[in-house]
């Protein structure tokens, strides 16, 4: 922990010539050895975190004979994504210190609902547990993004027990329905095509924001059908 990870290729070069072969190997060794305990941390903060929203799912049917949650996605960030977010910062050279600190969105989970009380009666559901920390609350649902992105964003803190300590990992959750997941996955495969010209652009950014629309108001009245039903 607390070593420089030589991305930048001046850097590692320098680091190459001054070290003797066989240290190289063990500098790099060790290095890598602490990035992937770390990444392992992180991975076992997903499995504690996807377990809780697993059990409360579990407790809900019981009591309510339905599902609140339809799928959960988990995914770490890839070192390269890692690594382009603390040059964007700032923080480079990275140390392993500063990208846990610094990059809250490593470890990841993505749970998919039905309905938008739903989202909110998880969220409070996770954050009142006592091991866990809320550390940031984005609520695009109530405050959608300009471009008509919605979900609930949480950056918590959760406890993961190892042979001989407790570690409290960042992880980043993301709560969404079925409407919302659909927008956001098209949105960001088409915002990908970045050679469209500029008219095209406009156009297809003022389509995706009425589809944004129209999918708030699905997600509105799918929950106003469910009041009327559950009353
Ligand atoms: P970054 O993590 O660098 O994106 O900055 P941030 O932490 O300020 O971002 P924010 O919490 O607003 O959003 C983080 C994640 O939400 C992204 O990595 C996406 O998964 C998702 N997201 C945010 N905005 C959009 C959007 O406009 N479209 C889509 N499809 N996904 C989005
Ligand atoms: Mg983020």
């Amino acid at each position: 922990m607390g070593q420089n990870i030589p991305t930048q290729e001046a850097e590692f070069n320098q680091l190459l010539t001054e070290l003797s072969k066989s240290e190289t190997f063990e500098t790099i060794g060790n290095m890598l050895e602490a990035w992937q305990e770390l990444m392992s941390r992180y991975r076992c903060a997903i499995m504690e975190v996807e377990t809780k929203f697993r059990v409360l799912n579990e407790q809900f049917s019981l009591l309510h004979e339905r599902n609140p949650i339809e799928n959960i996605k988990t995914r770490i960030k890839s070192p390269e994504s890692i690594r382009k977010k603390m040059v964007k910062k700032g923080l480079m050279p990275m140390t392993l210190e500063a990208v846990e600190e610094n990059i809250k969105d490593i470890a990841g989970i993505r749970v998919v609902c039905s309905f938008i009380d739903d989202i909110y009666m998880l969220a409070d559901c996770l954050t009142s547990q006592d091991d866990i920390t809320l550390l940031e609350c984005k609520d695009y649902i109530k405050n959608p993004k300009d471009n008509g992105y919605r979900s609930l964003h949480l950056i918590v803190e959760a406890p993961i027990f190892l042979q001989n300590e407790k570690r409290n990992m960042k992880v980043e959750v993301q709560l969404r329905t079925n409407a919302m997941e659909f927008w956001a996955t098209l949105e960001h495969r088409l915002r990908y095509k970045k050679d469209l010209p500029e008219d095209v652009l406009h156009s297809t950014s003022d389509g995706l924001y009425q589809c944004a629309k129209i999918s708030a108001q699905l997600d509105e009245h799918m929950q106003q059908i469910r009041n009327a039903i559950e009353q």
